[in-house]
């Protein structure tokens, strides 16, 4: 089968990276986590001392930086000018500043080259909020994974519990209502279903159930195809 470029965008905690990981690692295809690369951004941010509300400082800082992967478990190891900054990524202040930063022109511009650069080397799937819209409008697969808010709180509630952080479950969904928000509304390629995406709803469905649904999906566009 022709290697294709596989789209699965949609709100924090929808699930995207679990799912688009086990999609690329089944179809040996490359996996971008688009996510990664805007908190990759934003740890060189707060690092910096830079304030995340200075659009201009931030903006003449981002092409300095090389961000870089690696294949990694669980997740994929994450660099920042050559330094691994896996675990960082994920901290509250990153993920509290990180809707922000991406809502830059300059930022986001950067992105959306180096993403498009990747998915030209073969089948990808990449996975973000405007991947579909913006970043590969020609990909021949599109999903909008969506889940409730309270579920998408829990699931990073669970996840967060392992890894020993403390934050509240109310916390969380007041934060992930707050990453909606502010992901959905911004000026420059917004969190968007494509008009030719195929939502799936993973509330109360496992894992495998939701690649399932999506190897379907991909299967069915090929016979089609
Ligand atoms: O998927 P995530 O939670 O790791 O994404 C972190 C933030 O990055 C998210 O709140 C919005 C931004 N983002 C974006 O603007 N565009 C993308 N393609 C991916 C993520």
């Amino acid at each position: 089968m022709n290697e294709i470029q596989i789209a699965i965008d949609g709100p924090a905690s929808a699930g995207k990276s679990t799912i688009a990981k086990i999609l690329a690692n089944d179809l040996k295809y490359v996996y971008v986590d688009t996510g990664a690369m805007y908190r990759a951004i934003t740890v060189a941010v707060l690092r910096s001392g830079i304030a995340p509300e200075d659009e201009s400082s931030v903006s003449a800082l981002v092409p300095s930086l090389e961000i870089s992967f690696a294949p990694g478990e669980p997740v994929q190891k994450v660099f920042l000018n050559q330094k691994e900054i896996t675990q960082e990524i994920r901290s509250i202040e990153v993920t509290a500043n990180v809707s922000e930063i991406s809502s830059y022109a300059a930022v986001r511009d950067l992105m959306t080259q180096l993403q498009r650069k990747i998915a030209n080397n073969g089948g990808v799937v990449m996975d973000g909020r405007d991947i579909g819209t913006t970043v590969l409008p020609k990909a021949e697969v599109k999903i909008f994974l969506i889940a409730s808010v309270h579920e998408r709180a829990l699931r990073r509630y669970k996840e967060n519990q392992a890894k020993g952080m403390t934050e509240s479950l109310a916390e969380i969904e007041a934060a992930v209502q707050k990453r909606d928000y502010l992901d959905s509304t911004r000026l420059i390629s917004p969190l968007k279903k494509a008009s030719d995406a195929i939502e799936v709803d993973t509330t109360g469905l496992s894992i495998s159930e939701v690649v399932k649904i999506i190897k379907q999906i991909i299967n069915e566009k090929h016979a089609n195809n």
